[in-house]
Protein backbone atom coordinates (compact mmCIF):
# COMPACT_ATOMS: atom_id res chain seq x y z
CA UNK A 1 0.00 0.00 0.00
CA UNK A 2 1.41 3.27 -1.05
CA UNK A 3 2.85 5.63 1.72
CA UNK A 4 2.74 8.91 0.66
CA UNK A 5 -1.34 9.76 0.15
CA UNK A 6 -3.29 12.52 2.00
CA UNK A 7 -5.34 10.93 4.51
CA UNK A 8 -3.64 7.12 4.37
CA UNK A 9 -0.70 5.74 5.75
CA UNK A 10 0.78 2.58 5.33
CA UNK A 11 1.67 0.48 8.35
CA UNK A 12 4.37 -2.41 8.05
CA UNK A 13 4.08 -5.65 8.07
CA UNK A 14 0.60 -5.93 7.31
CA UNK A 15 -1.79 -3.71 5.08
CA UNK A 16 -3.83 -0.82 6.74
CA UNK A 17 -5.97 2.11 5.25
CA UNK A 18 -6.80 5.42 6.62
CA UNK A 19 -10.31 6.74 5.57
CA UNK A 20 -11.37 10.50 5.63
CA UNK A 21 -15.28 11.95 5.66
CA UNK A 22 -15.16 15.74 5.90
CA UNK A 23 -14.20 19.16 4.57
CA UNK A 24 -10.43 19.80 3.46
CA UNK A 25 -8.63 22.78 5.00
CA UNK A 26 -5.49 24.10 3.39
CA UNK A 27 -3.10 23.36 6.28
CA UNK A 28 -3.89 19.95 7.57
CA UNK A 29 -4.34 19.76 11.64
CA UNK A 30 -1.92 17.15 11.93
CA UNK A 31 0.80 15.65 9.68
CA UNK A 32 2.96 12.73 10.40
CA UNK A 33 5.69 12.40 7.45
CA UNK A 34 8.32 9.56 7.11
CA UNK A 35 7.60 7.89 10.16
CA UNK A 36 9.26 4.92 11.33
CA UNK A 37 9.57 2.87 14.76
CA UNK A 38 10.90 -0.27 15.66
CA UNK A 39 10.78 -2.01 19.08
CA UNK A 40 14.38 -3.99 19.26
CA UNK A 41 14.40 -6.31 16.28
CA UNK A 42 10.46 -5.98 15.33
CA UNK A 43 10.03 -3.29 12.54
CA UNK A 44 6.42 -1.74 13.49
CA UNK A 45 6.10 0.74 11.42
CA UNK A 46 8.60 2.52 8.37
CA UNK A 47 7.85 5.27 6.10
CA UNK A 48 4.51 6.32 7.44
CA UNK A 49 2.91 9.67 6.20
CA UNK A 50 -0.62 10.66 7.50
CA UNK A 51 -2.98 13.68 6.99
CA UNK A 52 -5.54 15.07 9.16
CA UNK A 53 -7.67 17.87 8.33
CA UNK A 54 -9.55 19.46 11.29
CA UNK A 55 -13.34 18.92 10.32
CA UNK A 56 -12.61 15.34 9.74
CA UNK A 57 -13.53 11.90 10.95
CA UNK A 58 -10.17 9.73 9.89
CA UNK A 59 -10.46 5.55 10.11
CA UNK A 60 -7.64 3.91 10.61
CA UNK A 61 -7.53 -0.05 9.99
CA UNK A 62 -5.44 -2.59 9.81
CA UNK A 63 -4.90 -6.49 10.89
CA UNK A 64 -4.14 -7.36 14.69
CA UNK A 65 -0.53 -6.04 15.46
CA UNK A 66 -0.29 -3.65 12.10
CA UNK A 67 0.85 -1.26 13.91
CA UNK A 68 -2.01 1.33 14.78
CA UNK A 69 -1.97 2.08 18.38
CA UNK A 70 1.87 2.15 17.89
CA UNK A 71 0.93 5.62 15.81
CA UNK A 72 -1.88 6.53 17.64
CA UNK A 73 0.84 7.13 20.43
CA UNK A 74 3.50 8.26 18.69
CA UNK A 75 1.21 11.38 17.86
CA UNK A 76 -0.10 11.18 21.56
CA UNK A 77 3.48 12.22 22.70
CA UNK A 78 3.54 8.41 24.10
CA UNK A 79 6.11 6.88 22.47
CA UNK A 80 8.84 8.96 19.81
CA UNK A 81 9.28 7.82 16.50
CA UNK A 82 12.72 7.07 15.35
CA UNK A 83 12.67 9.16 13.02
CA UNK A 84 10.43 11.22 10.52
CA UNK A 85 8.40 14.44 11.74
CA UNK A 86 5.09 15.52 13.01
CA UNK A 87 3.58 18.86 11.91
CA UNK A 88 0.72 20.69 13.77
CA UNK A 89 -0.81 23.72 11.59
CA UNK A 90 2.30 23.05 9.70
CA UNK A 91 4.15 23.17 12.18
CA UNK A 92 7.28 21.03 13.20
CA UNK A 93 6.75 20.09 16.60
CA UNK A 94 8.95 17.42 19.33
CA UNK A 95 6.75 15.96 21.96
CA UNK A 96 8.74 14.01 25.27
CA UNK A 97 5.36 13.33 27.03
CA UNK A 98 1.83 12.77 26.97
CA UNK A 99 1.09 16.04 28.65
CA UNK A 100 3.22 17.70 25.54
CA UNK A 101 0.60 16.22 23.30
CA UNK A 102 -2.04 17.70 25.58
CA UNK A 103 -0.48 21.09 25.54
CA UNK A 104 -0.48 21.15 22.11
CA UNK A 105 -4.25 20.36 22.06
CA UNK A 106 -3.97 16.32 21.21
CA UNK A 107 -6.40 14.09 23.23
CA UNK A 108 -6.39 10.21 22.95
CA UNK A 109 -9.31 7.49 24.56
CA UNK A 110 -7.70 5.09 24.15
CA UNK A 111 -8.53 1.09 23.12
CA UNK A 112 -8.13 0.09 26.65
CA UNK A 113 -8.65 2.88 29.30
CA UNK A 114 -6.86 2.78 32.22
CA UNK A 115 -8.87 3.03 35.61
CA UNK A 116 -7.45 4.02 38.90
CA UNK A 117 -10.41 1.45 41.47
CA UNK A 118 -8.73 3.98 44.21
CA UNK A 119 -9.32 7.10 43.22
CA UNK A 120 -12.78 8.53 43.09
CA UNK A 121 -15.02 8.91 39.40
CA UNK A 122 -13.77 12.36 39.84
CA UNK A 123 -10.66 12.00 39.83
CA UNK A 124 -10.38 9.07 37.39
CA UNK A 125 -12.41 12.30 34.93
CA UNK A 126 -9.85 14.30 35.66
CA UNK A 127 -6.58 12.42 36.47
CA UNK A 128 -3.22 14.46 35.39
CA UNK A 129 -5.20 17.63 34.36
CA UNK A 130 -7.25 18.87 37.85
CA UNK A 131 -8.17 21.90 37.98
CA UNK A 132 -6.14 24.33 40.59
CA UNK A 133 -6.85 26.85 42.21
CA UNK A 134 -3.10 28.61 42.75
CA UNK A 135 -0.88 24.91 43.94
CA UNK A 136 -3.81 23.06 45.67
CA UNK A 137 -6.33 21.25 43.68
CA UNK A 138 -9.66 22.81 43.34
CA UNK A 139 -11.63 19.88 44.83
CA UNK A 140 -15.00 21.39 44.88
CA UNK A 141 -14.65 22.16 40.79
CA UNK A 142 -13.86 19.38 40.05
CA UNK A 143 -16.59 17.69 41.44
CA UNK A 144 -18.99 20.11 40.40
CA UNK A 145 -17.37 19.76 36.88
CA UNK A 146 -17.12 15.86 36.98
CA UNK A 147 -21.27 16.62 38.16
CA UNK A 148 -22.12 18.56 35.07
CA UNK A 149 -20.47 15.63 32.61
CA UNK A 150 -22.39 12.89 34.62
CA UNK A 151 -25.31 14.55 33.85
CA UNK A 152 -24.90 16.03 30.56
CA UNK A 153 -23.64 12.60 29.56
CA UNK A 154 -27.25 11.13 30.64
CA UNK A 155 -25.16 8.83 33.09
CA UNK A 156 -25.95 9.56 36.97
CA UNK A 157 -22.49 8.62 38.51
CA UNK A 158 -21.99 9.64 41.92
CA UNK A 159 -18.64 11.11 41.23
CA UNK A 160 -17.00 11.85 44.99
CA UNK A 161 -17.34 7.88 44.88
CA UNK A 162 -14.41 5.44 44.68
N1 LIG B 1 6.10 -1.67 23.75
C1 LIG B 1 6.31 -2.62 22.83
N2 LIG B 1 7.43 -3.39 22.85
C2 LIG B 1 7.66 -4.31 21.89
N3 LIG B 1 6.83 -4.57 20.87
C3 LIG B 1 5.71 -3.85 20.80
C4 LIG B 1 5.38 -2.85 21.76
N4 LIG B 1 4.19 -2.29 21.41
C5 LIG B 1 3.80 -2.92 20.31
N5 LIG B 1 4.69 -3.85 19.93
C6 LIG B 1 4.61 -4.71 18.75
O1 LIG B 1 4.42 -3.83 17.63
C7 LIG B 1 3.51 -4.38 16.69
C8 LIG B 1 2.39 -3.39 16.48
O2 LIG B 1 1.61 -3.31 17.67
P1 LIG B 1 0.37 -2.33 17.79
O3 LIG B 1 -0.17 -2.55 19.16
O4 LIG B 1 0.77 -0.95 17.41
O5 LIG B 1 -0.61 -2.92 16.68
P2 LIG B 1 -2.17 -2.62 16.45
O6 LIG B 1 -2.32 -2.39 14.99
O7 LIG B 1 -2.62 -1.53 17.35
O8 LIG B 1 -2.81 -4.00 16.87
P3 LIG B 1 -4.29 -4.31 17.48
O9 LIG B 1 -5.23 -4.30 16.31
O10 LIG B 1 -4.13 -5.68 18.04
O11 LIG B 1 -4.62 -3.27 18.51
C9 LIG B 1 3.08 -5.73 17.26
O12 LIG B 1 3.91 -6.70 16.67
C10 LIG B 1 3.38 -5.60 18.75
O13 LIG B 1 3.65 -6.85 19.31
MG1 LIG C 1 -4.13 -1.41 18.87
Amino acid sequence: MPSRQDGAASLHPSAASCLAIGPDDLVPAVELRGIAKRFGPVEVLTDIDLVLHGGRVHSLAGENGAGKSTLVKIFAGIYRPDSGAILLDGQPITMHSAADARRHGIAVIHQHPAMFPDLSVAENIFVGRQPRQGARIDWPRMHATAEEFSSDSGCRLMCACR
